[in-house]
């Protein structure tokens, strides 16, 4: 059951402060009659009409997204470059990332038309852990990755600490894998975390997200996630992990 404001604001109608206008002003029914006060909750099934018109509510749909690199994380694109959305083009409903991946960044990317969903997740104090796998060049010593750990500044502001883990290295190539756990989600930071340090990332990808990750997946396949899982998000938004 939901508040009727927020039902009719969910289906695109109108905002939920206007919403509430047209309640007292008695412009909307609820199974046939007009309903004055707010705050009533309905359900599902109740049939409600603004303005004479019945509205259709919006089915909250939210995907697991494996962006391809060169893939930009938006609904459109000026340049004309292929966006997230092309992978989502047999979905009825308007979906949209969760945050974003930068164009050469791959990885876990959420999807989906629940604005209320999305701005949870992306208020800076739900610290859903970010896992990232970099490739660079060159072999920082771990002096250079202990500080990534307590914190780089990064545009004038120091990151928060990060867990940061060497997974190989190649002396030969003068390479290194290392995998970066964070919670911020600020503009190509890692990139630039790394930047900071000495050692540029030529490859970048996103592998884990809160609980989720992409095993059995591959790059540019999607898939929806449970009623479980969503419920699981919102609770770490609410209660932290
Ligand atoms: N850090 C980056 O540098 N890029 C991303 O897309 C995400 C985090």
């Amino acid at each position: 059951m939901e508040r009727l404001q927020k039902v009719i604001a969910n289906a695109g109608v109108t905002s939920r402060r206007k919403a509430e206008t047209l309640i007292q002003e008695g412009k909307v029914k609820v199974n046939g009659k007009v309903v004055r006060e707010l705050g009533v909750k309905v359900a599902q099934t109740d049939r409600i009409e603004v303005e004479g018109i019945e509205i259709t509510k919006e089915i909250h749909r939210y995907f697991l997204f494996y962006k391809p690199r060169a893939v930009v994380s938006a609904v459109t694109d000026d340049k004309g470059r292929k966006v997230v959305s092309d992978y989502f083009t047999d979905i009825e409903e308007r979906l949209y990332p969760v945050g974003r991946l930068d164009y050469e960044t791959s990885g876990l990317l959420l999807m989906t038309n629940d604005g209320e969903f999305a701005n949870l997740l992306m208020h800076p104090k739900f610290k859903v852990e970010k896992r990232y796998i970099a490739r660079l060049k060159g072999i920082p010593e771990k002096v250079r990755l202990r500080q990534l750990e307590r914190g780089v500044v990064i545009d004038g502001k120091k990151t928060a600490p990060a867990k940061v883990k060497m997974r190989s290295f190649d002396k030969g190539k003068n390479k290194a894998i290392v995998e970066v756990i964070i919670h911020e989600g600020r503009n190509r930071q890692v990139r630039k975390m790394f930047e900071a340090i000495g050692y540029p990332v030529q490859k970048l990808s996103r592998e884990g997200y809160a609980f989720l990750d992409l095993r059995g997946m591959n790059a540019g396949e999607r898939r929806e996630l449970s009623h479980h899982e969503v419920k699981q998000l919102k609770a770490l938004a609410k209660f932290g992990q």
